[in-house]
């Protein structure tokens, strides 16, 4: 019963948090990861775009390097390089305008200033080396060590990096000598393959955090909300069947109180067939007592009128005292033979209601149901062979092998036998085996049973004569009181037209001292 009622509350107050932890775990577990994609493909789609930035201002740069630099007119904006070496470094065109020669680093360092005025672009652009030319290129902390990374044949390095409170994400990727550039930076020394510097490309992060702030925001709603629902359905489920279970439980439990209630029945109705099987018992004997004891009555009469004559013979006197102690005697062996049928009653019906240990022999047990059966059995031809030592004492609840051995004769006498309609033979061994078990060996030779009716045998109100008042609980009683009042095992085995047989085994109790 505890654990019934356990069982639904169990489901509210553990599963159920369980459950809710678990999900929880788990949807926080799926957003923190669905955060850290959408983050790591945002800065996946940055770099990809920090590449072509730098792609393309490499493609420009090739385009100059291939012309072996660009003419353009001298202003203050685009002075005349300082650092190019060049044997037509300035020329003048046939108006005397100067035009000077623009070298890929510096036509992109101008991109770059171009790129930083414009308010539009959140982009910056700087051309580095780890010897430059110019002293202004040299290279930032971030870029000395992506250069130095460059030669060991890395291609291309990016990273988020925090400036001025602002975040960056910075991308760089070498630029190697080619063969256009060896017009100008052999004289340093380099050989084609080399790595000449490169350009870093930094793009403000602050745009593509904005919209991953947005997806993470609708990715935290969607989990959310999923969630919820997740939460509502788990609970929903849980509840239901939290409730199914109770409902269930009702049903057996009033199940239970009914077939309790129908056991309890058919023990009171065997209750009842005892007593009216010991009524007609003591019937006999009381009857023929009394009869005795009134033809006694006559024969005292019959002597007075005797000794009132004058004349008597001792032979009259000796016929009529004979008469009276014949029938003193036959009322006397009736009397003794009903106090012994009450005395058995007696026996019999206590110990079938009181639960109470004692010690007893299974023998004599076995003669007290015979006798209290005899009613039933006198008037079939079924023969029942008892084996059993006299010598054998056990200690325990005699009722229960009463009830047991009860129920397997009856049974016999109606399923076997036919009602006691068919001849046979009942024949009950019972023993102590060497392991100190009680052994019960019960047989008849009656009609047997066919194999659809051994599999449902022990089950409760299953039975093939319910029309002729089969209650369906005799096994039933037997099997529950073998295997959970004696701690035993009931084996039966049976072949259609050749009888059943009963094979019981309980453990026997230790007498103990105090009762020996
Ligand atoms: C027309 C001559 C010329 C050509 C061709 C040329 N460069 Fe330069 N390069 C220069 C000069 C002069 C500088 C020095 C400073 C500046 O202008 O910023 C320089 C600077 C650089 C720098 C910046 C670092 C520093 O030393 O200040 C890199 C990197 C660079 N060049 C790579 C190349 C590569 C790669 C090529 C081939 C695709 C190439 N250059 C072709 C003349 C040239």
């Amino acid at each position: 019963m505890k654990n019934k009622l356990t069982i639904d509350k169990r489901l509210r107050q553990r599963v159920l948090p369980l459950m809710f932890l678990i999900i929880t775990l788990l949807m926080s577990m799926l957003l923190l990861m669905r955060i850290d994609g959408v983050q790591k493909h945002n800065l996946d789609v940055a770099t990809e775009g920090a590449r072509n930035i730098f792609r393309m201002i490499v493609l420009t740069r090739q385009w100059n390097a291939d012309h072996g630099g660009v003419y353009v007119f001298v202003d203050e904006k685009t002075p005349v390089n300082e650092y190019l070496d060049h044997p037509k470094k300035v020329i003048e065109t046939t108006e005397k305008e100067k035009l000077t020669l623009l070298n890929p680093a510096y036509m992109t360092r101008q991109i770059a200033e171009l790129a930083q005025n414009d308010p539009d672009i959140h982009l910056r652009l700087h051309i580095t080396s780890l010897k430059p030319i110019r002293p202004q290129n040299a290279a930032d902390a971030w870029e000395v060590e992506a250069l130095k990374r460059f030669e060991t044949g890395e291609q291309e390095i990016s990273s988020v990096e925090i400036e001025n409170g602002q975040r960056y994400l910075r991308y760089m990727s070498p630029l190697m000598v080619k063969e256009s550039c060896l017009l100008c930076h052999e004289k340093q020394g380099y050989k084609l393959g080399d790595v000449r510097g490169g350009i870093s490309v930094s793009l403000q992060m602050e745009s593509i955090d904005k919209s991953v702030h947005h997806e993470i925001v609708a990715s935290a709603i969607s989990y959310a909300v999923s969630y919820g629902l997740l939460i509502m359905i788990t609970w929903g489920l849980i509840e239901l069947l939290a409730r199914r279970w109770r409902a269930l439980n009702d049903n057996i439990e009033m199940l239970e109180t009914t077939r309790n209630e129908l056991v309890e029945n058919e023990k009171m109705a065997s209750l009842g067939r005892l007593v009216s099987g010991f009524a007609h018992e003591i019937n006999t004997p009381v009857g023929v007592a009394v009869g005795a004891i009134s033809h006694g009555d006559e024969t005292i009469a019959t002597l007075k009128t005797l000794l009132a004559k004058e004349e008597v013979t001792e032979q009259e006197l000796n016929q009529q005292l004979d008469y009276l102690s014949e029938g003193h005697y036959l009322a006397l062996a009736n009397l003794r033979r009903a106090a012994d049928l009450v005395q058995r009653f007696k026996r019999t019906s206590i110990d079938r209601d009181s639960q109470q240990k004692r010690e007893y022999q299974p023998a004599e047990l076995i003669q007290d149901v015979l006798t209290t059966l005899h009613n039933q059995l006198k008037r079939t031809e079924i023969s029942v062979e008892v084996t059993c030592s006299e010598k054998l004492k056990l200690y325990g609840t005699p009722g229960l092998l009463e009830q047991v051995l009860t129920n397997l004769i009856t049974n016999s006498i109606s399923h076997g036998f036919d009602n006691g309609t068919r001849a046979g033979k009942i024949s009950i061994n019972v023993s102590q085996s060497s392991a100190n078990r009680l052994i019960v060996d019960y047989q008849d030779d009656g009609v047997g049973m066919n194999e659809d009716v051994k599999q449902q045998a022990f089950e409760p109100f299953f039975t093939t004569s319910r029309d002729k008042g089969g209650s369906g609980l005799g096994l039933y009683v037997i099997y529950n009181i073998v295997t959970q009042q004696m701690a035993g095992t009931i084996q039966m085995t049976s072949v259609s037209n050749a009888g059943v047989r009963f094979h019981i085994e309980c453990p026997i109790e230790a007498i103990p001292y105090n009762t020996l």
